[in-house]
């Protein structure tokens, strides 16, 4: 693994736009695995910027993001969609029937899933996947559990999320209670994974994750077994590493 220091989340930022620019320049055609959450949105505004200023071109990229939520519309400001469209593919030349994310208002989570599979695999698998690290060590939506979940499936949010996310939704009933996400096994199919943290409040797990066992109470920890993997953090997050 490598493991790269940026001096704050602005070069942090930077330094994972380089790595997906260079995939990109390299790639034309290339497929990305994408993520949403805070930690991303530096990075999705670089590479706004580079190809604003016209040295990052999107037209062949397809786009395969981690997780949608269960029951949410692409219009509603809290789906994953929106947060997609609206930080990044509405400000790049992407074709937008190129990037994917699960199906949120699809019902039958085992069609949802499996068609969500389908794409993955029908894109020929990913090149480069970008990955945030919750606090408890989840990827995606996999959170610590008792095995590593392998393709899309559909997971049942913790009572502490639901919570959190309510003060979006004026209504209890339209706060998700389920999510879709691809699995450990799609994510470790990666040709290359990039994971990007920030914050104080992230040093522990990082150092649990990259360095502790492997084990799937700490989801991120499997990747301790792919091959190709960096790590972009800032000198916060990274300060418990020896
Ligand atoms: C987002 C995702 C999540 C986040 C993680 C970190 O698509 O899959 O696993 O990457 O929760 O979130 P932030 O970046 O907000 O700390």
């Amino acid at each position: 693994m490598k493991i790269i220091s940026a001096k704050d989340y602005y070069y942090m930022s930077r330094m994972a736009a380089n790595i997906i620019s260079a995939q990109i320049i390299m790639k034309p055609h290339c497929v990305l695995g994408l993520a949403t959450g805070s930690t991303p949105i530096g990075t999705y505004k670089q590479l706004i910027h580079w190809h604003k200023k016209g040295d990052l071109d999107f037209s062949g990229v397809t786009s395969i993001n981690l997780d949608e939520y269960k029951g949410l519309s692409p219009d509603n400001d809290q789906s994953y969609r929106y947060f997609m469209n609206h930080n990044f593919f509405y400000h790049i030349n992407i074709n937008l029937k190129n990037t994917y994310l699960p199906n949120g208002l699809e019902k039958d989570s085992e069609k949802a899933c499996k068609d969500y599979n389908h794409i993955i695999q029908t894109s020929g698998g990913v090149d480069l996947q970008l990955l945030g690290l919750g606090l408890n060590g989840h990827i995606g939506f996999n959170e610590p559990g008792e095995a590593f979940e392998k393709q899309t499936h559909c997971v049942n949010l913790t009572p502490s999320t639901i919570d959190a996310n309510s003060r979006f939704f004026e209504n209890p009933d339209d706060v998700p209670k389920q999510a879709y996400t691809v699995g450990i096994k799609t994510i470790m199919q990666a040709k290359k994974i990039l994971v990007i943290v920030n914050g104080a409040n992230k040093a522990d797990i990082v150092k649990a994750a990259f360095f502790g066992p492997i084990t799937p109470s700490v989801p991120a920890s499997v990747l301790q077994l792919h091959n190709d993997v960096t790590l972009v953090g800032d000198e916060t997050a990274l300060a418990k590493l020896d």
